[in-house]
């Protein structure tokens, strides 16, 4: 994913097609070598959101495009998260894409302002970064178009994720997406959510793509349970207003419990399926995504 995907979309848009090695030993392509091509069924691309669990991957041949010509950034400080997550949805639907379009809430900003090596008002609220690229003569109007003021732009969003994580002793990153048309109800709620079950919960992300990373940061281990209830109360929310629970991080083991909020139990059975084909041994990356195979994987043990 990364703050790109909004206009190229993610890495996964880009594999035509892989090597892979099954767990028993046998060596398979699939995909191909060419811009198209639709012969059977897109393996690729189960294989690529499978997040290790289905085969081993030896060689990927990936799409590549022209760098475009120019870029420029732009850093929009706003007075109010509402007004940023309205200013999101209303630049989209007035037809322009940009290639990224991130959101930092208050929270996020408090965080960021000693690292950041442009100044941030001290009034902003919430903050837009907003970045076009393309050709020369189109990108006129903006700011920021030399390479070393753009690094200085995106330095302390770069370091976002590792710097809220010293500021507290746990720290759980989700990375949540709704429709873009949600985003000022998805932060509504996270604001609800972290008045409710106090705890500081810092948001950030691409909100171009909707896909947000609302974070948890604590420091008293007898706070967790009350995390976990504020994380499943977001996921509610979330799937209710129609999103998904994993923009770009995937379930891994920490999400697997929360699968079903979004897939129906024929859907999991079906991919469970798929898995005991490729892997029946279950060896690749045992307890990732599926509820209930963790367990399984330990009393193996
Ligand atoms: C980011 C990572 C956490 O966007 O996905 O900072
Ligand atoms: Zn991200």
């Amino acid at each position: 994913g990364g703050p790109r995907a909004l206009r190229y979309g993610s890495t996964r848009d880009y594999v035509l097609g892989m090597d892979v090695v099954l767990p028993n030993g046998t060596p398979l392509s699939v995909g191909k070598k060419t811009v198209k091509g639709v012969t059977g069924y897109d393996l690729t691309s189960l294989l690529v959101g499978s997040e290790g669990t289905l085969a081993i991957t030896t060689e990927i041949t990936l799409k590549l495009l022209p760098k475009p010509q120019a870029v420029a950034t732009m850093l929009v400080p706003l007075p109010s998260l509402e007004s940023a997550a309205q200013a999101v949805t209303s630049l989209l639907s007035h037809g322009i894409l940009p290639r990224c379009l991130e959101l930092l809430d208050e929270a996020t900003l408090t965080i960021v302002r000693p690292l950041s090596q442009m100044p941030i008002p001290e009034a902003a609220r919430a903050l837009l970064l907003v970045e076009l690229d393309g050709e020369e003569a189109a990108l006129e109007v903006l700011m920021a178009r030399h390479g070393t003021e753009r690094e200085k732009l995106w330095g302390a969003r770069r370091e976002l994720s590792r710097a809220l994580r010293g500021k507290a002793k746990f720290k759980l990153a989700e990375d949540v997406v709704v429709p873009r048309s949600k985003i000022p109800a998805l932060i509504d709620q996270c604001q609800r959510l972290s008045e409710q079950y106090q705890v500081f919960m810092p948001c950030y992300g691409h909100a171009g793509d909707g896909n947000i990373h609302v974070n948890f940061l604590w420091t008293d281990p007898s706070d967790e349970p009350r995390v976990h209830k504020a994380i499943e109360a977001l996921f509610k929310h979330v799937i209710a207003l129609g999103g998904t629970l994993s923009g770009e991080h995937g379930i891994g083991v920490l999400k697997a419990p929360y699968l079903p909020l979004e897939h129906s139990p024929q859907l999991i059975r079906l991919q469970e399926q798929l898995k005991a084909v490729f892997d029946p041994k279950q060896l690749l990356n045992p307890g990732k995504i599926f509820p209930g195979h963790l367990q399984r994987f330990h009393s193996a043990c």
